[in-house]
């Protein structure tokens, strides 16, 4: 935490539920319409050494977890009677049912949550994966790219395969390199290895779990005569706040008394061990009935810690402790990924505004591929919440390779991301579970808006006054979000009128546009109702089609500059016979005359509008998809963290 920032507050006291639950589909529970390959690395990984009960840890850790959404579950535990594997299809409570009959007991196991690609999400195919003899067992999130060529030249020696996925190669081809020491073995293997990988390994004769990673993450966790493993810190926070991230390359061996890492090539290395200051409160709901809601509800506090220290009103600047002049930049290229993009997208917005430095934004799987322009004095700005989102690095690394500078504006300490760039601005908006992101969204809105406050300064595009204008208005944000989230009861009552609704449509003019996209965005992703974001003055090109009285249609219509632009394209909406909802400014009774209901935010500078504009949407979207009974915090299909692309 950067110094003056102020502690996270206790979460707040959760509110009565508004609306009581109806019944629907359990959406999110199993696959519909096949597996999407390109998906693949959302899958958990806990590994526990020490003198504990192994397979408590490991199903407590795979529950953290649980979030990154799997379709499968498995642990292997070196027992008195040797190593053994209990694994199910499922969701985690089939595989504690499964290990009630057969008891794992011993201090040293290994365990997974699988989220399926080669191959179905069948008990077979679920990880961990073994050796004939079982004596090695292997647990793997990524995807192996040559594992058809490996497995063909493996079963030709006389291997023998018990399921349909690339994962499993890995524990052959481990035996095949094995000679004594097991870290050796994984070492050689990787080499023949193409693709991407958090591998894990574990053998009956060894006193030690060897793991390795290539992009999918890795974090160990250091205790007292106890060591952890996990693909995400929460599953660590009951037992260790002290962890080492593994890099890509790294080795691992992990015994009770210490962790050796190597490279690929066998040269020693040294990790530094870093202290997470997320308590293990915060990473967990906190009294709300999903991680969505309590994230939705910590955003007055996520402001604080994203803005806290670093406004300084006095001289209208802000401080970022950021190395990077503005100065040496002529153009800024944005790059991120689904939330991130549209935090982005309002970045460019205000980076142009107040900064008058041109800005292009892309989606990032976009950005990668199109022959981006750059020159050395581009910035490219990458945004992710969890810094591991492939396409994001990769569109970040284009970047780099064309001579950019390069920011990440991140919130996931130490990840990928974080050691790739020049510069972090990080965002401090604590652990997110939930898959559809809202609190991380507040933060990235909050931090582009001070980098824009920044660059303007510098660039002598914002004066003095000016700044200080906007550091006041920054100020009251999180009071104003606070202000925001008491009406709940009427959004509630808002999803209960057109939550039958088939479609959305959401329209908004400059900064709102970006809002307008997470709106419909938030709403598609829990509810699964389908929504769709114009830009308010597009709508008349096609969309327009589409409005008659089935169709709600979300305005955002907060005062500023083109107030008056968006009422009259409600008033189109309305001429057709659509539903308007109109996100208003409080004291605005015009509206009322207008929209069929009218959800009012408090007054704030225009360029910060979006902050207490999103509020209301994310809400309606929570309600929304409360109401049709889907499964908030891990919509069906979504994983929170694409690693793969
Ligand atoms: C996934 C998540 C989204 C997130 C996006 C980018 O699609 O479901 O909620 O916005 O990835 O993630 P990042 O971690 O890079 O912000």
């Amino acid at each position: 935490m950067p110094p003056g920032v102020r502690p996270p507050r206790p979460p707040l006291e959760p509110p009565r539920e508004s609306q009581p639950r109806k019944g629907g589909t359990t959406a999110g529970e199993g696959q519909e319409g096949g597996f999407p390959p390109e998906r693949g690395f959302m899958c958990g990984i806990v590994g526990y050494i020490g003198f504990r009960n192994a397979t408590d840890v490991l199903i407590d850790g795979l529950r953290r977890l649980e979030y990154r959404g799997y379709d499968s579950a498995g642990v292997a535990v070196k027992t008195p009677q040797g190593l053994r594997v209990v694994k199910r299809s499922g969701k985690l409570s089939a595989l504690e049912a499964a290990l009630k009959e057969e008891k794992l007991e011993g201090p040293l196991g290994i365990g997974h949550t699988r989220w399926a690609t080669h191959g179905a999400p069948t008990d077979p195919n679920a990880h961990p994966h073994t050796t004939e003899d079982g004596r090695i067992a292997v647990i793997h999130n990524g995807i192996i790219e040559n594992y058809l060529e490996l497995k063909e030249a493996l079963k030709a020696r006389g291997h023998r395969f018990s399921s349909d996925t690339d994962s499993e190669v890995l524990a052959h081809l481990i035996e095949e390199k094995y000679r004594g020491d097991l870290f050796e073995a994984l070492r050689e293997a990787l080499k023949e290895v193409r693709g991407a990988y958090a591998v894990v390994a574990v053998h009956q004769d060894h006193e030690e779990i060897v793991a390795a990673r290539t992009v999918s993450p890795l974090v160990v966790g250091l205790g007292e005569g106890e060591h952890f493993l996990a693909s995400d810190v929460p599953a660590l926070l009951p037992y260790t706040r002290k962890v080492i991230f593994l890099h890509d390359g790294d080795v691992a061996r992990i015994t009770r008394e210490g962790v050796e890492i190597k490279d690929l090539s066998g040269n020693p290395l040294f990790r530094e061990a870093v202290e997470v200051d997320w308590s293990l409160e915060a990473a967990e709901k906190g009294g709300f009935p999903h991680y969505m809601l309590k994230e939705i509800y910590e955003q007055p506090w996520v402001l604080e810690n994203t803005l806290g220290g670093r406004l300084v009103e006095e001289e209208g600047d802000v401080d970022l402790g950021l190395e990077l002049d503005p100065l040496e930049v002529d153009r800024v290229h944005v790059v991120a990924c689904g939330t991130a993009a549209y935090a982005g997208l309002y970045g460019k917005y205000l980076l142009e505004a107040l900064a008058r430095v041109p800005v292009e934004w892309d989606v990032a799987s976009e950005y990668r591929y199109r022959d981006p322009v750059v020159d050395e004095r581009t910035l490219a700005i990458a945004i992710s919440q969890s810094g591991e989102t492939i396409d994001t690095l990769e569109g970040l690394r284009e970047a780099r390779r064309r001579g950019a500078r390069t920011l990440g504006v991140v919130n996931a300490k130490g990840s990928s991301l974080t050691r790739e760039v020049e510069a972090v601005l990080y965002i401090h908006a604590g652990p997110e579970i939930g898959v559809a992101s809202t609190k991380a969204y507040m933060a990235m809105l909050a931090a582009m808006a001070m980098l824009a406050l920044r660059f303007g300064r510098a660039r002598g595009t914002l004066g003095k006054e000016e700044a200080q204008a906007l550091i006041r208005e920054l100020k009251k944000l999180p009071r104003l979000v606070e202000e925001v989230l008491e009406k709940r009861p009427l959004i509630a009552h808002i999803a209960e009128k057109y939550h039958q609704a088939q479609d959305f449509l959401f329209l908004g003019r400059h900064v709102q546009v970006p809002t307008a996209y997470e709106g419909a965005l938030k709403l598609k992703e829990i509810s699964y109702i389908h929504a769709e974001a114009y830009p308010a003055g597009e709508m008349k090109h096609g969309p327009i089609a589409l409005i008659d009285e089935h169709l709600p249609v979300v305005v955002l219509a907060t005062q500023g500059p083109l107030y008056e632009k968006t009422l009259a394209n409600i008033q189109e909406v309305r001429a057709r016979g659509g539903k308007v909802i109109a996100i208003a400014t409080e004291g605005d009774e015009e509206i009322r005359k207008l929209a069929q209901d009218v959800l009012y935010v408090p007054q704030v500078h225009p360029l910060l509008a979006p902050m207490v504009s999103v509020v209301p949407l994310q809400l309606l979207a929570y309600e929304v998809a409360v109401l049709l009974g889907r499964d908030v915090d891990q919509p069906r299909n979504l994983a929170k963290s694409v690693t793969v692309e």
